[in-house]
């Protein structure tokens, strides 16, 4: 099968030669403990594998249901377990409705525009009460959605997409919101697959100080949708600017509505909400390979709710009091298990931040983190490295205090670690480093900020009730502190994992875990590891350290490499701000890697840093991992959602054609890096 996260040959050499050094610990701060959700070393033990499932009881109970689930996992299918069978609840009743007793007047969302002109809107959970409801009437009567249906949301970071979700999520309508970055075409194809009949987007937003019209995206998708066969019947506009118009493409009448004209029949209704049972779909979730189609990741009320609330609750540490602001999109899953979702259900303050966090400088987030008095902030290695390499010194110069920060998505490089914990936390927030993907609904290793000490670069162990182990190629446990590097994978079920991919039950079973089971007919969870399709290491203290993807893996003369090791011992180098490394074919060696690396403003390139960084490899990894070459670069080639391009730089640096890179956020550099070669 052509898809990036399929087993294939490429792990046929899982042990990845690993050089990392131990870092040393940080210890969680005082002052956090004191006030932490999680302080009591007994979770380890109840959530320990003698306890499993019930375990997950305590999750469950966080929530409140319409009727009590009466088998707490249901075993009799694998690998499509589930949980809390004979329970019936309602995501948005738990997010929403449940709060308005103790909290009705207090903030739900803050809203924060791009344009620092704009004023911050605040949504009090009696307004979102009061508009998820409205916007649900008109779901129903309106576009006459029911319960089972699905529609797609291409919605940018505005106010109204939590209300549009937990609007589905009040009448059971499934919602399919696809990252508003994303083309038209890529939107039609999510669109086909999920058959929704409603698209539902906005007309414009900002983005880097410009406003977008995001309403020509809406006309692309729904005609590629309909090549493909798929009628959308309705597309409905939320106006950025509430009452009037602000994309050039003109509407399509009798298809297109804009919502506010619509809502005002809508005004003051109240509608029950369905009564979902605890395996029924909340959502779906994309996930695009390099190839192949995309996979709609298929997510439970129950499980999924249960999970999210949970782990927001003891792994972000999130009180009722707090501001939290995680700065990634709700597009992703991380906005929706960790913006919405889980937040929300803890009767949080959720931020929602429209822009790009280095616009119009490198201080905004810290100016609302500020204007805000954030407390919890949570963020990519990506957003972490860009704000680093532009503004190292701007956190200082604001005045706001973080108790908790967050890292996800992809390895941090101990050295920007250290930053975020010095600088961004000024020494005083605990971190959490959380690895997780769109298929797990929430985080698999992270530590218990309150209960484990911190190490850079690392996840830490599993987090409760999850129990990760590193398997080698023929499926034998690589032990704790081997120092050897395999596949890692979830030895058990858990609640917060998608229930299969969207229509394709076989894809979900080979793509998960076909890899390591070796009796298709075995009834017992132990038979059957989830394979999550990433490399790492087990330390002798069990904490995990991810290397990325098992294709992110450079063979050099027979010697496995992983980039995200090569790239952080780059950055050591204090001139660099940012590392990608690729293989590029050797005729002798095989492949060896080149290194690219961006500098730290105001410094000029010269021979000398490339020198540097090729001494460094070696020094720290050894000579194996000496470059082919060094590469300085103005940026890099990224994606709208900030990932390095590493193909991109791959092509370049074999002398190739790049490809298609008109989607890239900043196509322009590849020209720019295309004169070096
Ligand atoms: C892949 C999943 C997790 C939600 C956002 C991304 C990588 C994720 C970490 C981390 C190292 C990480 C893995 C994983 N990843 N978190 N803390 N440390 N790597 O979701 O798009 O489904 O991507 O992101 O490679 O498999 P996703």
């Amino acid at each position: 099968m052509a898809d990036e996260k399929t087993t294939g040959t490429e792990v046929s050499e899982a042990q990845i030669a690993v050089h990392w050094k131990e870092e040393e610990y940080y210890e969680p701060p005082v002052s956090f403990i004191a006030q932490a959700n999680m302080t009591d070393e007994d979770v380890l033990e109840r959530f320990g594998e003698q306890n499993f499932p019930n375990c997950f009881k305590e999750y469950a109970d966080m929530l409140d249901w319409y009727e009590y689930w009466h088998t707490l996992l249901d075993e009799s299918n694998p690998p499509f377990w589930k949980w809390f069978v004979g329970g019936k609840l309602n995501a948005c009743y738990n997010c929403v409705d449940r709060h308005l007793p103790k909290y009705k007047n207090k903030a739900a969302l803050h809203f924060v525009p791009e344009p620092e002109g704009e004023p911050i809107l605040h949504m009090t959970y009696q307004e979102l009460y009061r508009r998820v409801n409205e916007f649900a009437a008109l779901l129903k009567d309106f576009c006459g959605l029911k319960r089972g249906d699905t529609v797609t949301l291409h919605m940018p970071m505005i106010l109204e997409l939590p209300i549009v979700m937990l609007a589905c999520a009040r009448i059971g309508v499934i919602h399919s919101q696809v990252f508003s970055g994303f083309s038209g075409k890529a939107c039609a194809d999510r669109i086909v697959d999920a058959k929704s009949k409603v698209l539902i987007t906005a007309d414009a937003y900002y983005r880097g100080g410009n406003l977008i019209d995001h309403k020509e995206k809406a006309d692309i998708a729904v005609a590629e949708a309909e090549k493909d066969g798929q009628h959308v019947e309705k597309v409905l506009i939320w106006q950025r600017y509430p009452g009037k118009y602000s994309a050039k493409t003109p509407l399509v009448e009798g298809r297109d509505f804009i919502v506010n004209d619509i809502l005002p029949r809508y005004y003051h209704q109240i509608v029950e909400p369905e009564r979902m049972n605890a395996e029924d779909t909340l959502f779906l979730m994309y996930t695009s390979g390099t190839t192949g189609k995309p996979k709609g990741a298929q997510h439970s009320t129950g499980g999924y709710m249960a999970y999210v609330t949970g782990t927001s609750k003891w792994i972000q540490d999130i009180h009722p009091e707090d501001v939290y602001w995680c700065m990634a999109d709700i597009g992703w899953i991380t906005g929706h298990s960790y913006i919405v979702y889980g937040p929300l259900a803890l009767a949080a303050s959720s931020v929602i931040f429209e822009g790009v966090p280095t616009h119009p400088d490198a201080g905004r987030p810290w100016r609302v983190a500020e204007e805000l008095d954030v407390n919890i902030f949570h963020t990519s290695p990506t957003a972490i490295r860009a704000l680093r390499r532009v503004g190292p010194d701007e956190p200082a110069k604001y005045n706001y205090s973080f108790k908790h920060m967050t890292t996800v998505g992809e390895p941090i490089e101990p050295e920007v670690w250290r930053w975020y914990y010095n600088v961004v936390g000024k020494k005083k927030a605990v971190i959490v480093d959380t690895w997780w993907q769109t298929e797990t609904g929430g985080f698999l290793c992270s530590t218990i900020p309150a209960l484990h000490k911190m190490k850079p670069g690392s996840a830490g162990p599993g987090v409760p009730g999850i129990y990760p182990e590193i398997l080698d190629d023929n499926g034998d446990p690589l032990p704790r502190g081997s120092n050897k590097a395999g596949n890692i994978v979830i030895r058990n079920p858990w609640p917060g994992r998608m229930l299969t991919i969207w229509g394709d039950d076989e894809r979900f079973l080979n793509q998960y875990y076909a890899r390591y089971n070796k009796d298709r007919n075995s009834k017992d969870w132990h038979d059957w590891p989830y394979f999550a399709g990433d490399g790492a290491v087990e330390a002798p203290d069990g904490y995990f350290r991810i290397l990325g993807r098992i294709d992110d893996v450079i063979n050099v003369a027979g010697h496995r490499l992983g980039t995200k090791e090569l790239e952080s011992a780059s950055l050591l180098v204090p001139e660099v701000a940012e590392a990608a490394v690729v293989p590029v074919p050797d005729p002798i060696k095989g492949h060896r890697p080149h290194v690219f690396v961006s500098l730290k403003p105001g410094i000029q390139p010269d021979p000398a840093i490339q020198q540097k960084v090729s001494d460094t490899l070696a020094k720290e990894i050894g000579p194996i991992a000496k470059p082919g070459k060094v590469w300085i670069v103005p940026d890099m080639p990224k994606t709208r959602s900030g990932k390095i391009m590493r193909r991109v730089l791959a092509a370049i640096a074999a002398g190739k054609d790049p490809g298609d890179v008109t989607t890239l956020a900043n196509p322009q550099v590849v020209d720019e890096i295309k004169k070096q070669a």
